[in-house]
């Protein structure tokens, strides 16, 4: 009973370590889901702000994209899975593209997804897959990227 109440103390006293250390924000590697496939949308990076994400505030991820098709309008489909030894799918949405970047989406752009993960969201490490659907529901880019919950130090 009291080494339940010490480990109890001790994931707080580690949260509230992680909530005193500034918002950071760094480079996030980046990867299309099918390798080598030519999507029409092209990604350079990915930022997250910050980093680790802190459950119960609102995380950005900035995705740089570039396209020559110029995007009129179209949808953003999130799916966020959870990592225990395998990924769990914990959540998924979808947007309006245009609600996410400024249409028509041409050249280089940015798509930025803002998002609040409820604060009961376990620390751990985190798999997004973002697909960018065009009009007709064809896939314009898909990729995945990890990023970390709490007091996990992101690497
Ligand atoms: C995204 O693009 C901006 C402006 O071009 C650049 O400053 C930033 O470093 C890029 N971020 C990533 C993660 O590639
Ligand atoms: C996307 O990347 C591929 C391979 O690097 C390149 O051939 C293509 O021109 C790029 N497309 C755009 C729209 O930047």
């Amino acid at each position: 009973m009291a080494s339940k109440q010490c480990l109890l103390l001790a994931l707080l006293a580690a949260v509230a370590v992680a909530c005193l250390i500034p918002a950071a924000s760094a480079a996030t590697s980046v990867e299309y889901c099918k390798k080598g496939k030519n999507y029409p949308v092209n990604v350079s990076g990915v930022e997250i702000v910050p980093d680790p994400v802190a459950p119960g505030q609102p995380a950005t991820f900035k995705v740089n994209a570039s396209t020559d098709k110029p995007i009129k309008e179209g949808k953003l489909v999130i799916d966020v899975k959870y990592w225990v030894i395998f990924p769990i799918p914990v959540h998924s949405e979808t947007h309006d593209i245009c609600q996410e970047t400024t249409c028509p989406a041409t050249g280089d752009f940015v798509i930025a997804h803002s998002q609040t993960l409820p604060s009961y969201t376990p620390p751990g490490s985190y798999t997004i897959t973002m697909t960018m659907k065009g009009d007709k529901d064809e896939e314009l880019s898909c990729i995945s990227f990890g990023f970390s919950i709490g007091f996990v130090a992101s690497s």
